[in-house]
């Protein structure tokens, strides 16, 4: 396959600059990073929400369109005079060829610039802090020497809030669809500073508390809110009828489709640029202040347009007016250029503070790009998004998982962990007295998932795994004593510190007849799924009928999790007195390594599991799926045998079975026959998804084995290999999506096209390519004293610097590594004073480490 490239880091600016329009899948970003979210793609395609992508959508988007990816924040130019084409800054929808186009993502930021018949279009997309908006500041730019005249159309297209029935219950929203307007354009209500503002209410009326809006800070001269209207029955996006005939229509929508566009007519001299900032912003009010008192507005109940304006005895409140006051507000937060750059100065020194907490300088571009900007950016998105919104996820699906969230905070926690301290509360609120937990949870209300239920065995453990992870970093021990109720019932409330106990609990609770965990519905691998048969297509793996009464399916991946958790769990109880508690674990823990050693290791390498008959999987004895990726990466980090060698082994069986150019596969030999008892992993093609794909997010765990076994130049080798920016070098077309982030999963090498990227940005790979590459490779470890150092380095590693701030204290922390050894700290300086062991004590200030190799 021929490789192209599409476009460029630029690690000065912390952005990909994307070249060509026309990427092989369009490549994304995400705007905001707390409240209000949009996800933008590099033709300015894609949609916003409040918090929460299935219950407050503010856009409509479509998903599986053809073509892909139609729907978003689009601008139109036509020039006034003479026969030149409509064209789009993004290219897309209109897709007139651009004299120039760029889409530069940044640090939740996206600009597109594109440039035709020497005017330029520039649009920078982004979400201020604390601000339920995204704002769009876009500029036009004379570049001839001849006046321009210059009809320029917004739209939106409005999402009738709850994305799921917006899809589907046409009956109704065919009819429900309101909005409000406030516009120069004679015989319409105007506010003067306001230029023009539409609204989306629909069902404000009934018991919603919040309605969209989207501004322009001038006074256009037209506008349009109903689709029909602008676009035309029979036209796209990329000839809306108003566009074509340059024209808009004043149109107000009463039900069908409502939209947002403003039209607005520009004349720009020679040299001359112009701004113009539009905003699309999200307002809740409070019961007693919903309405306004009535002065009037336009709007959808009363038809026509121009006769609409609603006169009632002054004072009194309407209860067809939105109150508006919150709007005005943040529009007027945003109403000069001056005013928007500081907003985005603001967002970009946000970014600097939360890069420079951990920063490597390596002299190897590749590394430090990830490491010091994506990487920990794509942290950032999955700790906001967890599995929810992407264009491979539809927002509609899942809410926040148990598992996933734990892992994401992880990769996020150095950097606002105050916001993963809440998050650890609100996952904990959803677990069960006896540890078990809802598998997910939903972000705007924060309860568990009845849709989707329990039964995750491996579930419990990762709350242990995300809470220890937060001391570490914080050294706050507080957390633990936090009161948290069961199941969000209020009255329940134990210590956090209980649910812990009860997690662990939970899997010693459930052991089957090898003494190894009962797996559940399913551990980590969410389609091996050893109780739930089925035969019924109609029937979805995940929630069928639950067979494990009496089921003697096993989990070798949750054992090794359980010895892994069980062990820091009782390290964590030694610190804070807990002796008895801490010896109970540990005894748990051992005789769990025992059972692997017993009854899990296959020869070769681990087992993944037993099934519901008591019958081995992952086995050299079975014809497909012989070796699995997950109790291999497990195992070895939790240890077990490593005195004995089993850690080793199983780490060249790995490279041996399952290790391919792109990565390595989740199991091999695919399975090619569907395996009842095994679940959704077979039904799938072979080399995709959880059947012999590269499933990213695991691939870390080998990795973190290899350096527990201190094989520098392996884990190195099966890093390197699914790193984004070794990707992005020679594989862009190939890869298909975005080369600046981690993708769920890569094809495998049974795949039709090994080495095929799908599902990019929301995947657990995030997390774990973070704590590899910054504890276990670079080395640098949070621990409840202080910092651990323990690099893993290829053997061409000598000297790398990492700039560490912990706690508030910022370290320097110079390695040289002379003989190029993987392992091995042979003596480290603490501000030229040698130190004995390698954790760097806690203290207050800023600190020079030199750690020395050997
Ligand atoms: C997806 C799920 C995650 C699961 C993994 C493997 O990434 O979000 O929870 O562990 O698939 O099945
Ligand atoms: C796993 C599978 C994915 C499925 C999901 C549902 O992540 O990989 O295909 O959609 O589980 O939870």
């Amino acid at each position: 396959m021929e490789q192209k490239r599409y476009g460029h880091f630029d690690d000065q600016h912390r952005e990909y600059v994307i070249t060509d329009p026309q990427t092989p899948w369009p490549w994304i970003n995400y705007l905001g990073n707390e409240d209000f979210f949009s996800l933008i793609s590099n033709t300015a395609g894609g949609y916003s929400f409040y918090k929460d992508a299935k219950f407050r959508r503010l856009t409509r988007y479509r998903y599986n369109g053809v073509p892909m990816d139609n729907g978003g924040r689009y601008f139109y130019i036509k020039e006034a005079l003479g026969e030149s084409p409509v064209w789009s800054p993004g290219w897309k929808p209109c897709k007139t060829p651009l004299d120039f186009y760029e889409c530069r993502h940044g640090m939740n930021y996206t600009r597109i610039t594109g440039r035709k018949n020497d005017v330029e279009c520039s649009v920078l997309f982004f979400v201020p802090l604390k601000t339920w908006a995204e704002v769009q500041k876009l500029t036009l730019n004379n570049l001839s020497n001849d006046v321009k005249r210059l009809k320029l159309f917004s739209f939106q297209e409005w999402c009738l809030w709850n994305a799921a029935t917006d899809m589907e219950n046409f009956q109704r929203n065919f009819s429900t669809g309101e909005v409000e307007v406030e516009s120069p354009t004679p015989g319409l209500p105007s506010r003067e500073g306001v230029a023009t503002v539409i609204y989306h209410k629909t069902e404000y009326k009934e018991r919603r508390n919040h309605y969209a809006y989207y501004s322009v800070n001038t006074a256009a001269q037209g506008f349009d809110t109903d689709r029909e209207s602008f676009v035309g029955l029979y036209n796209g996006f990329d000839a809306p009828e108003c566009v074509v005939a340059g024209q808009p229509k004043n149109s107000i929508a009463h039900g069908w489709s409502p939209i947002a566009s403003h039209y607005i007519e520009v004349e720009l001299q020679p040299g001359e640029s112009k701004d113009y900032i539009f905003v699309l912003g999200y307002v809740e009010n409070e019961q007693e202040e919903k309405y306004e008192r009535a002065e009037g507005a336009v709007q959808s109940s009363n038809a026509p347009a121009a006769r609409s304006t609603v006169q009632t005895s002054l004072g009194a409140l309407d209860h067809t007016i939105i109150n508006k006051r919150k709007a005005h507000e943040t529009i007027a937060r945003f109403d000069t250029s001056e005013k928007v750059d500081k907003a985005f100065a603001e967002l970009n020194r946000y970014w600097d503070d939360l890069l420079n907490i951990y920063k490597v300088e390596s002299g190897n571009a590749k590394l430090d790009r990830m490491v010091n900007i994506w990487n920990q950016y794509q942290c950032m998105v999955t700790f906001c998004m967890s599995r929810s919104a992407s264009f491979f996820e539809s927002g509609i699906g899942r809410g926040m998982g148990f598992r996933d969230s734990n892992q994401d905070l992880v990769g996020f926690v150095h950097q606002i962990p105050e916001r993963a301290r809440q998050r650890i509360i609100d996952i904990a609120s959803t677990q069960f007295p006896d540890g078990g937990c809802y598998h997910q949870y939903q972000p705007l209300t924060k309860r568990g998932n009845n849709d989707i239920g329990g039964g995750f065995n491996d579930d419990p453990c990762w709350l242990i795994f995300g809470t220890i992870a937060y001391i570490k970093e914080t050294g706050d021990f507080s957390i633990l004593d936090e009161q948290v109720p069961f199941d969000n019932q209020p009255g329940t409330e134990v210590t956090l510190f209980e649910h812990l106990r009860v997690s662990l609990n939970h899997v010693i609770e459930n052991l089957g007849p090898h003494g190894l965990p009962l797996i559940g519905r399913a551990d980590w691998n969410d389609c091996l799924n050893l109780n739930c048969f089925s035969w019924d297509p109609n029937e979805s793996f995940q929630t069928t009928e639950n067979k494990s009464e009496g089921s003697k399916a096993e989990s070798l991946m949750i054992a090794g999790l359980f010895v892994v958790t069980a062990k820091d769990y009782a390290a964590l109880c030694k610190r804070i007195g807990k002796d008895a508690e801490a010896e109970r674990m540990q005894q748990a823990a051992d005789a769990m390594a025992e059972a692997v050693k017993q009854y899990g290791w296959d020869g070769e390498w681990f087992l993944r599991a037993y099934d519901f008959y008591g019958n081995k999987i992952g086995s050299a004895e079975n014809e497909e799926g012989k070796i699995f990726i997950e109790s291999q990466g497990w195992c070895t980090m939790a240890g077990i045998g490593l005195e004995e060698g089993l850690v080793a082994r199983s780490l060249d069986s790995v490279k041996k079975y399952l290790d391919c150019e792109h990565g390595i596969v989740l199991n091999n030999p695919a399975f090619t026959t569907y395996h009842v008892e095994m679940g959704e992993i077979s039904s799938y093609p072979a080399g995709y998804k959880e059947n012999a794909g590269i499933f990213c997010h695991n691939n870390p765990w080998v990795i973190i084995g290899e350096t527990v076994a201190g094989r520098g130049d392996d884990a190195w080798t099966h890093y390197a290999k699914i790193l984004p920016s070794y990707v992005e070098e020679d594989r862009q077309t190939l890869h298909k999506v975005e080369p600046y982030v981690n993708c769920q999963m890569v094809a495998g090498k049974d795949a039709a096209r090994p080495g095929e990227g799908k599902n990019s940005w929301l995947t657990g790979t995030a997390a774990w390519m973070w704590l590899t590459v910054s504890q276990y490779i670079l080395g640098i470890k949070p621990d409840y004293d202080g910092l651990l150092i323990d690099p893993c380095l290829p053997s061409t590693a000598r000297e790398y610097t990492v700039s560490r701030r912990f706690r508030g204290a910022d370290y320097t922390i110079h390695v040289v590594n002379p003989q190029g050894v993987a392992k091995g700290v042979k003596t480290i300086t603490l501000d030229g004073q040698a130190i004995e062991g390698n954790v760097i004590p806690f203290s207050e200030g800023n600190h020079q480490v030199e750690v020395v190799m050997g």
